[in-house]
């Protein structure tokens, strides 16, 4: 190998970190389905067959044994995977059947929950069909026959390269008197900008809908987190609140969507400045309410009465 050619497959290999850059496989962690298998067998053409790792072109001959076909055929036939929660998701790629019948995979209509996000434009002996860059949220992924093509769903293999999202809530307690505070969500392990939506108040006369802020953060690669923050303005810190932020797809019409509760608890500190005689001693107290497990109370002389 030349000191060019490993150059070549230096940047290649660069390109392709790019495409999947933080994410994996995940299509195993999907349940496979389809309308029905070819010729009803249990050894041939079952849906898992397209997610078992095997991306092996080969129909039948020689018991390679790794792709998945229907019986129905056009619009009417389809195989999905449905995930057990919302994943990210940035890239399908299908694998074609190579030995015969390659065709039959033209216009197959590739969607993320409802969402169209392509169809397969066949090319006489091209083997992998790449949908990249979706940036989309999904909990199934359907591949369905076109109705343009009398044809069945088959597939040697579909990869699903995308990750976890998981949500954690960044909410606080306040003193009941503070001024505008900020709380937040932060979405972890996803690859692409996502946006960041929240609910929890109804507009009133001291508090309008536009008096909150909303802050979208980018998508920052080392930490492979999003933080999403929202402005509570002064005039709604009068009671404890349950805000709700939601993460959805920046890039595609949400196809899925995360939620979770945020909470900002709100504590009053009431100080009794009467002077209580008790034997020698004297006790002022002061009372904090509220749900505060931080709240610590000071004491400080100011002056002296002489
Ligand atoms: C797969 O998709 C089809 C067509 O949209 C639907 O009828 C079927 O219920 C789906 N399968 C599962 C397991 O959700
Ligand atoms: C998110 O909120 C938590 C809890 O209030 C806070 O500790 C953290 O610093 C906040 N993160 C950002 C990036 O604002």
């Amino acid at each position: 190998m030349s000191l060019k050619n490993m150059f070549d497959s230096l940047a290649l290999l660069a390109c392709f970190n790019y495409i999947t850059q933080g994410t994996t496989n995940i299509a195993a962690k999907g349940t496979a389905a389809q309308t029905d298998t070819y010729y009803g067998t249990e050894r041939y053409g079952r849906p898992e067959k397209a997610i078992d790792g095997n991306k092996d072109g080969n129909w039948k001959y020689n018991d390679h044994n790794s792709i998945s076909l229907t019986v129905t055929m056009g619009a009417e036939s389809w195989w999905n995977l449905t995930f057990p929660k919302p994943y990210f998701i940035n890239s399908i790629v299908l694998w074609n059947r190579m030995d015969a019948a390659s065709g039959r995979i033209d216009d197959l209509a590739v969607r993320v929950g409802e969402v169209l996000v392509g169809r397969v434009v066949y090319q006489h002996g091209q083997q992998a069909y790449h949908f990249d860059e979706l940036g989309v949220l999904g909990k199934q992924i359907t591949i369905q026959g076109s109705a343009s093509r009398n044809m069945p769903v088959q597939l040697a293999e579909v990869e699903v390269f995308g990750g976890e999202v998981t949500l954690i809530p960044g909410g606080k307690e306040v003193l009941a008197e503070s001024s505008s505070e900020t709380i937040n969500c932060t979405a972890t392990g996803i690859s692409r900008t996502m946006k960041f939506s929240w609910s929890g108040w109804e507009s009133s006369d001291i508090v309008e809908n536009d008096d909150f802020g909303v802050l979208n953060g980018e998508y920052d690669e080392t930490s492979e987190e999003q933080v999403g923050k929202l402005v509570i303005p002064e005039t709604a810190i009068t009671e404890d609140n349950i805000y709700t932020c939601t993460l959805s797809s920046k890039a595609h019409q949400p196809s899925e969507t995360m939620s979770i509760e945020v909470p900002l608890l709100v504590y009053k500190v009431e100080c009794n400045d009467k002077i209580v005689y008790s034997g020698w001693n004297t006790i002022i107290s002061c009372i904090i309410s509220g749900v505060s497990q931080t709240a610590i109370v000071e004491w400080r002389l100011v002056s002296e009465v002489k």
